[in-house]
């Protein structure tokens, strides 16, 4: 399919009078999904297990590469059947298309195409330039969003003709933003393009208020960890149920870039700060591609052990401050139905969130 026919296809989606619910978004209809979830991918924790029942629940579940691979064990195409057996409905994938190694680079294209051979028409994009797997998912009329915290690189995003921003805030699990929920939409809505919102969103309440701001979904992170299909260890969704929004700290110490993790003694200890080498070498010019490297490479490790080791190694638990909207581990499916049935609420009460 053509860029220029890919283009038709999402502006008919954005203005077609489709009857419109409360969970029926420019997003759900152009992925054909019912409920205006996304299962955000998640290095360590997204497990096919996971991914495949937000899809089934009526959400979309993306699938994180690395985590597939390295964290459980599939090799990737045999992981994407695996998923394919547990659902037939759309499911996505994370290209994190930052330009670290060449190594890296050259295995997230063969990883983007084996997704695309394995029938995946939805795309995350973060942290570089989304610009080739654009290409690649454009040509067979897929869909590519990609991870924004500013309008500046919503701008450059939109230059590459990605088809949707996932607005990631100052609340989410991972790499934060710098802006709340309402400012990064106020900053982004004319832009035309249809907006997810990422980060803060625990419980229904906070879900509907994304919608009712307007943006076309949400995805969540923190939330789908404390689930019974996540296979993170229990130590770590213990410490999401028990930790309330102030616990989150942000670390430089995993990823040379600030990251939300749960505080705790482990984390007090070794600080949060990089050291005054690392940053430098983080700025130069030749050396900062290393210097990611080194840290992804370490991150990759450590975050794995974390998250399949609990407490017995080191308490090193990534996640958002929508952990103070999770009080329980539940089914995926329970999750989905009562966000969806509150959303649904929300327009009964007349209090409906705009449609996307
Ligand atoms: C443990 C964890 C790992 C994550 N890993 C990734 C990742 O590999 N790629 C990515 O694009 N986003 C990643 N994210 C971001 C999520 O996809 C999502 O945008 C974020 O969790 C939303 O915020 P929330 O945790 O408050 O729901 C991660 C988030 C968490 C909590």
């Amino acid at each position: 399919m053509t860029v220029a026919r890919v283009r038709r296809r999402v502006s008919a989606h954005l203005l077609h009078p489709h009857p419109v619910t409360p969970t029926s978004t420019a997003f759900t209809r152009a992925l054909g999904i019912e409920v205006p979830l996304i299962g955000g991918a998640m290095y360590p924790c997204s497990n096919p297990e996971l991914v495949a029942a937000v899809s089934a629940a009526g959400g979309i579940g993306i699938v994180q590469p690395i985590s597939m691979s390295f964290v459980h064990g599939h090799d990737l195409r045999e992981g994407l059947r695996l998923v394919r057996r547990l659902t037939d409905k759309p499911i996505g994938f994370n290209a994190i298309v930052e330009k670290s190694s060449r190594i890296y680079e050259e295995r997230m294209k063969r990883w983007v195409d084996v997704a695309i051979e394995e029938g995946v028409r939805f795309f995350v994009t973060a942290l570089g330039n989304p610009r080739w797997v654009v290409d690649r998912v454009h040509a067979v009329g897929g869909l590519v969003y990609h991870d924004v915290t500013t309008r500046a690189w919503a701008e450059r995003a939109l230059a590459h003709r990605v088809d949707g921003l996932v607005c990631v805030n100052r609340d989410a699990g991972g790499h934060a933003g710098q802006l709340g929920a309402a400012e990064l939409h106020a900053s982004l809505v004319d832009l035309g393009v249809p907006l997810v919102c990422a980060g803060g969103v625990g419980d229904e309440r906070a879900f509907v208020n994304a919608l009712s701001i307007g943006y076309a979904a949400v995805q969540m992170g923190t939330r789908f960890i404390a689930t019974t299909e996540c296979k993170a260890h229990d130590d770590y969704k213990r410490a999401i149920l028990r930790a309330r929004a102030a616990d989150i700290v942000l670390t430089e110490k995993i990823s040379g870039v600030p990251v939300s993790v749960i505080r705790t003694p482990y984390i007090d200890r070794i600080g949060t700060r990089a050291g005054w080498l690392a940053k430098r070498l983080l700025r130069h010019p030749r050396a900062k591609h290393w210097m990611r490297g080194f840290y992804s490479l370490r991150s990759v490790l450590q975050l794995k052990k974390a998250s399949l080791q609990g407490a017995t190694y080191r308490d090193y638990f990534q996640a958002g401050k929508s952990v103070e909207g999770i009080d329980r581990i539940e089914p995926v499916a329970d999750v989905v139905a009562r966000f969806a049935a509150a959303a649904r609420g929300a327009s009964d009460q007349d209090t409906a969130p705009r449609s996307a």
